[in-house]
């Protein structure tokens, strides 16, 4: 520690390293007066070795380049992903179990095997020659993808050094345990150790990894949510298992936006894109149906057409049954009070039950105006005209606020030869115009 003499302020504490006779912050006059302090030479040292030189915004853009996006080839994903995979990206790909996570990693690994890269694909959950089966009822390639069925975190990293991957796979980060901390795979601080220290080994190398991680319905198995902030994607497959339709959302993307819907359906052959969205979703609709009605939303940038389908029916006895598939409950019971309170309809001693077709999940307000009606066509047992697609986000007085969307639904609905009914201002209008109920 030096002590080093300087002139300090007495009325500002100013200090100065010669006299002056006015103090040149407060401007008082010989307020200067010399004083003593302790300075700690080795501090400024540490303090540059310490410091970096921040990186000028528009160098860093240079460095990039547009080289980064190697496109996987399955539309559909390469669109969530904002282009493909970014060198040295960590993805995680998480869904409930069962619901095709394994199988479309298996198909993004044969597509960027196929583009001469190799693909490591680390299978901690089935054993190599249940993914080979699979491989081959898929009617994949699979010609440069390796395949090692391992639990252990140091043998994964060891492997993958040796083996130098273009991309890595590992399925499911659940099952892979570490040594160097306690605990079973599993627990969060597994999950959490084993994708830092994959982290740590892919980033520096520039090989893209791509982890799979389950979540429960009610997300109780918090491992994968905890990587979140950890990773630079986030990618959540959804669906129904009972049902065909699988989304792809990017909740979380470094590399693009996370607006992009990829949609898919599973079938026969695993997973494939849906080229006719109109065909899946409402082509198999007969004719007039009572208590069916068609609405649209956007997922992504497309838009999308779906059936709701209502059904009431008197209560027999006691507390009357709400039950909604694809439809928030909550949201449907404010929509039926709605319907009670401005449209005269007696809902209140009927059984109401919903369903979205095709496996769909409404979560688009602007969808409320077709529930409603098809709420109501059930309940006057009239048919709505086939050809109609309703929508409008219902307020709690009865209004009808356009939806967001409906610009962009309204060009699409019109390509279809379909009916946009979305001008009414309320929903007792609305009803009176399709139903003329006189209540
Ligand atoms: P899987 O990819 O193993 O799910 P996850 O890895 O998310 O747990 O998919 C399992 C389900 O997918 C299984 O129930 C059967 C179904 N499936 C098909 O319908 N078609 C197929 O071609 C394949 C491979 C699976
Ligand atoms: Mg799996």
């Amino acid at each position: 520690m030096k002590v080093k003499v300087l002139y300090r302020c007495t009325e500002c504490s100013y200090e100065a390293g010669k006299w002056e006779g006015r103090c040149s912050q407060c401007q008082a006059w010989g307020s200067l007066q010399e004083a003593e302090k302790q300075v700690d030479s080795s501090r400024d040292k540490k303090i540059k070795a310490h410091a970096r030189t921040p990186k000028e915004f528009a160098d860093v853009i240079k460095s990039i380049g547009d080289k980064n996006f190697s496109v996987i080839g399955i539309e559909e994903v390469d669109r969530v992903l904002g282009g493909g995979i970014v060198d040295g990206s960590l993805i995680l790909l998480t869904g409930e179990p069962g619901i095709g996570k394994s199988t479309l990693t298996l198909q993004i690994a044969d597509e960027v095997s196929q583009k001469n890269k190799r693909v490591l694909y680390i299978t901690g959950e089935e054993t190599e020659e249940q993914v080979s089966l699979r491989g081959k009822r898929l009617g994949l390639k699979l010609d440069n993808l390796h395949l090692l069925s391992e639990q252990n975190l140091e043998t994964i990293i060891a492997t993958a050094e040796t083996h130098k991957p273009d991309l890595l796979i590992i399925d499911s980060i659940q099952v892979i345990g570490s040594k160097a901390i306690p605990g079973g795979a599993g627990a969060t601080s597994q999950v959490r150790f084993c994708t830092e220290q994959i982290l740590e080994f892919a980033k520096p190398r520039k090989i893209p990894v791509l982890i799979i991680g389950h979540v429960t319905k009610d997300g109780t198995l918090a491992g994968p949510r905890s990587l979140e902030h950890l990773v630079d994607t986030v990618l959540y497959f959804e669906g129904s298992r009972n049902h065909e339709l699988r989304m792809l959302r990017a909740v979380k993307n470094r590399y693009g936006s996370t607006q992009e819907v990829g949609i898919l359906q599973m079938g026969e052959k695993g997973l494939a894109e849906i080229t006719d969205l109109k065909k899946f979703f409402i082509e198999h609709r007969g004719s007039e149906v009572v208590g069916g009605c068609l609405t649209a939303t956007i997922e992504g940038t497309r838009p999308i057409i779906i059936e709701v389908q209502a059904l009431t029916n008197k209560t027999v006895f006691g507390y009357p049954k709400r039950t909604a598939s694809g439809f928030d409950i909550n949201r449907l019971n404010v929509l039926l009070a709605v319907l009670e309170r401005h449209c005269g309809a007696r809902l209140s001693e009927q059984d109401v039950y919903i369903n979205v077709v095709s496996g769909y999940r409404i979560d688009d307000p602007g969808c409320d105006l077709g529930v409603c009606l098809a709420i109501l066509s059930s309940l006057y047992k009239k048919a709505i005209p086939q050809n109609i697609v309703a929508c409008g986000e219902i307020g709690l007085s009865g209004e009808i606020r356009s939806s967001k969307n409906s610009k962009r639904v309204e060009s699409e609905i019109k390509k279809m030869e379909l009916l946009p009914f979305f001008k009414e201002k309320s929903l007792a209008g609305a009803a009176q115009t399709l139903f003329r109920a006189n209540k």
